[in-house]
């Protein structure tokens, strides 16, 4: 993994007109500079458009399956369900917009490599076996985990600039988009798919509100009242790896700091970087998220309902100056000596269970915030590479909570505070199936340096 200067690559999601040159040319720097990331890129990232391509004809197949369903059934119990074919079409309208969507969000997406070229290339190793298996295990097992190792690539993505004129953007040559250059998309992805979709919900829409308050608020309120004083001069760093889709991420640079996300799965960057750059108003767009699935809903009108997205105008609720989100694996990014000490606070939500090594996780924490820094986390320990089928080979280290704190102790930290949240991770608020979690809250402080 590369990076250059002090710091990893960076989208400056909010950023002045000045700052945006400046960034331009560092950009261009940084892009001299990443050629073997490129490759990377140029391998992940056909297979994950493909995957975002293909949403309409995989909504389809789904479709077609139900039919052959319903046209099994006898006359006399077809009457009992006449109204199925009429909510048949009605899928098919929100599956529409929900390509629409996606398509003005692929529209907006700049990638740093010709896709056009890549995705006329066989996907054969998009993703490795294991990978497929991995993220099949997780879809139906662990359903608070959406990730695409972007090959532990460090990726720049580049997004516009908030309040610029939408109208005159203008996108590069986006081929890459002619569907006809979609090939085998795997179920998956399609999957994943799916999952950024349900995830748009809790992070940037009404609806998600209440697992909002619930995951986001008492992180907010405990930045808040451990940061006080904050001077607009020089507000406090946080960094929140694992930011997802970058709700947190903006609530954090909103309360007064200079708030970094950090991402690796492109399926995630995609989404976010659309939402935060390219937003003009609140609810701008229309989804519909829960249509995949017939399963537990209380009414076709629960399952069929449109949610307006995003819930806020990014560019108006007032960001910190330095927001930024960056891509890449966290140890990988974060590792780098320039980023020793750099961070007042790391937050992480539903996030170091995400590790192969959380110990690699912790430690990296410990590095990279200044002495008497603190660490927030909320989250459950639902490691997501353990008893994975098929991936004996792959690293998961999954200590309890007990040992969690033992290690983290080990790098100097002190808990300053812990209590146990109850929350549920993206669910539809209106099923009739919610996992819930009761993932652990805790502050802790860095006391000292550690010599490891
Ligand atoms: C369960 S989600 C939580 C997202 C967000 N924090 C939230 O609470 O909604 C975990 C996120 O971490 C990302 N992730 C997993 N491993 C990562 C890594 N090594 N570096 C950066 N991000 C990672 C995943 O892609 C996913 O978006």
């Amino acid at each position: 993994m590369t990076t250059t200067g002090t710091a990893p690559e960076i989208l400056k999601a909010m950023a002045t007109e000045t700052e945006q040159k400046e960034n331009d040319e560092e950009e261009a720097n940084i892009r001299c500079q990443k050629k073997p990331e490129e490759a990377l890129e140029a391998k992940s990232l056909p297979g994950i458009i493909s995957a975002y391509l293909n949403y309409p004809e995989a909504a389809e197949e789904n479709l077609k399956k139900w039919d052959r369903s319903y046209q099994k059934l006898s006359p006399a119990h077809k009457a009992l369900v006449p109204h199925f074919p009429m909510k048949l079409q009605r899928l098919r309208r929100c599956i529409s917009m929900n390509s629409h969507f996606i398509f003005n969000m692929l529209q907006a997406f700049e990638p740093s490599i010709d896709l056009s070229q890549h995705m006329r290339e066989p996907l054969t190793e998009t993703l490795s076996i294991e990978e497929l298996q991995r993220m099949e295990d997780h879809g139906s097992l662990k359903n608070h985990f959406v990730d695409t190792r972007i090959n532990n690539k460090t990726c720049g993505y580049e997004g516009g600039q908030l309040n610029h004129d939408h109208v005159s953007v203008t996108f590069s040559s986006h081929d890459w988009l002619d569907s006809s250059l979609q090939t085998h998309v795997p179920l998956v992805d399609v999957d994943k798919v799916r999952w950024v979709i349900r995830n748009i919900v809790r992070d940037w829409a009404a609806e998600g509100q209440i697992e909002r308050d619930q995951c986001y608020k008492p992180i907010l309120e405990e930045l808040d009242s451990l940061f006080p004083d904050r001077q607009k001069e020089s507000p406090p760093t946080c960094l929140v790896p694992g930011a997802g889709l970058g709700r947190l991420a903006l609530e954090i640079s909103c309360l007064g700091f200079i708030s970094q996300g950090n991402e690796y799965s492109y399926y995630m960057i995609i989404c976010s970087s659309f939402i935060l750059n390219y937003t003009q108003v609140s609810n701008e767009w229309t989804i519909y998220p829960w249509i995949h699935t017939n399963c537990n809903s209380l009414s076709d009108n629960d399952q069929l309902r449109p949610i307006s997205i995003p819930d806020i105008h990014p560019a108006s609720v007032g960001v910190t100056q330095g927001f930024s989100m960056c891509g890449g694996d966290f140890v990988e990014v974060f590792n780098e000596s320039s980023q020793a000490g750099m961070w007042d606070v790391v937050v992480t939500c539903f996030f170091i269970d995400t590790a192969h090594n959380v110990i690699e996780y912790i430690e990296t924490i410990s590095k990279i915030l200044r002495d008497g820094g603190v660490w927030i986390n909320l989250g459950p320990l639902l490691y997501h590479f353990a008893d994975e089928h098929g991936l004996e080979n792959e690293m998961s280290i999954e200590l309890s909570l007990e040992d969690v704190k033992r290690v983290a102790s080990h790098y100097g930290f002190v808990i300053e505070k812990e209590r146990t949240i109850e929350t549920t991770y993206s669910s539809n608020p209106r099923s009739m199936m919610k996992n819930r979690y009761y993932p652990a809250f805790w502050t802790m402080r860095k006391k000292c340096a550690i010599t490891t």
